[in-house]
């Protein structure tokens, strides 16, 4: 196992910050997480996928980066009705997508092109068009930092909610996924999900209402490429923050204020507000920090303009955290992992 030192992580993060990583690893094989653990467990590791998820503010990473590249898709289990996969961590997740599609296997297509390795998958429940990944993700399997042991782990023992998991509350740092298992629809028995208002308008436009895994795969890409960024092109981490869940009463004050504000009830007494409607109404779009700035065509999307430095993006994270709730009273979470030296220190 080689520790490389002082590397750039650029192209390892998709803000493309020119970050260092003190001490970085790649990790191609499954024995390779226990030998990492068994050999640099006294260091701080911070395991690594595509870095589509995180911003890093210091100019140096004093942890072990572990980048993650295990491979491997096998069909563990078959019925008439489903398959079982099993996929390793360091799999790219659209590919995982595209390798389903092209089976007749369902349950995924609406999460396509969400950047990304399976091992992030699980640790945010990645989530787009009406579907999440805590739909069809059966088993977790994940390494104990602690005890260097596999240990595997099913669906309601990963609590998933949105944008949330166990992994990011009480076992966060404390163990490193190392692969998933999905169950995922065979021929016949899809349950397709064009709920989403977009998706099914998109379908009826362009491919005359016909509805299968391909058409809805595409129709999603279509959408997506309309409104993100491509990360290769520019730097960004795709929806910034979180849309806050409120209180029906809270939000009833804040409608009363703002009529129109995109919401969705999310359970009897809870409403989710749309965070790039409420970044866009108060101007938020306009704002700039040094070269970081904010996607002209979703205000949740912050992105790396023009060499911004993580610091910048920070700053101007906290720009928008306190305009929104300066003028709605809600308080945005971010959903990207801010990699600041507090959080180094914690791994
Ligand atoms: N909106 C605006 N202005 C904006 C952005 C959005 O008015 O600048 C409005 C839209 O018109 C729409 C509503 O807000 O009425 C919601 O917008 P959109 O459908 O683009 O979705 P979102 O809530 O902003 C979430 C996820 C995305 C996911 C989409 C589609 C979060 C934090 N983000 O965004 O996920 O692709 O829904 O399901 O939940 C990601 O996690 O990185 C991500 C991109």
């Amino acid at each position: 196992m080689k520790i490389n030192q002082f590397i750039s992580l650029k192209k390892y993060n998709s803000f493309q910050i020119n970050a260092q990583g003190r001490y970085f690893v790649e990790l191609n094989k499954r024995d390779d997480f226990k030998t990492l653990l068994h050999e640099h467990g006294d260091k701080y590791i911070f395991p690594l996928g595509e870095g589509s998820n995180i911003l890093l503010v210091e100019d140096e990473i004093e942890a072990l980066v572990a980048l993650v590249n295990t491979k491997g898709i096998q069909i563990v289990h078959e019925t008439e009705r489903y398959v079982h996969v099993k996929i390793e961590a360091g799999e790219i997740w659209d590919e995982v997508v595209q390798w389903a599609v092209d089976r007749e296997y369902g349950g995924i297509e609406n999460l396509t092109l969400i950047p990304g390795k399976i091992g992030a998958a699980p640790i945010q429940n990645i989530g787009a068009y009406g579907v999440e990944l805590k739909d069809s993700l059966i088993a977790c399997e994940f390494i104990d930092k602690s005890t260097g042991l596999f240990e595997e782990v099913d669906n309601t023992y990963c609590q998933f909610a949105y944008r949330d998991s166990i992994f990011k509350n009480e076992l966060k740092n404390k163990v490193i996924v190392t692969a998933i298992t999905l169950q995922l629809s065979k021929e016949g028995h899809h349950k397709y999900n064009t709920s989403y208002g977009a998706i099914s308008n998109h379908l009826k436009e362009h491919f005359s209402n016909e509805i299968n895994l391909s058409t809805i795969r595409e129709a999603v890409k279509q959408i997506r490429m309309s409104k993100l960024p491509d990360p290769k092109v520019v730097g960004n981490s795709g929806s910034f923050f979180k849309n806050p869940i409120v209180d029906r009463q809270q939000f009833e004050l804040i409608q009363k204020q703002f009529p129109d504000i995109v919401h969705y009830p999310v359970a009897e007494n809870k409403i989710k507000l749309a965070a790039g409607w409420m970044i866009e109404k108060l101007n938020g779009k306009q704002l700039t920090v040094g070269g970081a700035g904010v996607h002209p065509k979703q205000a949740l999307v912050l992105i790396n303009k023009n060499n911004a430095t993580g610091t910048d993006l920070l700053q101007l994270s906290q720009q928008i955290q306190s305009t929104v709730f300066e003028h709605f009273g809600v308080q945005l979470e971010t959903e990207v992992n801010i990699i600041d030296q507090k959080y180094t220190c914690q791994l």
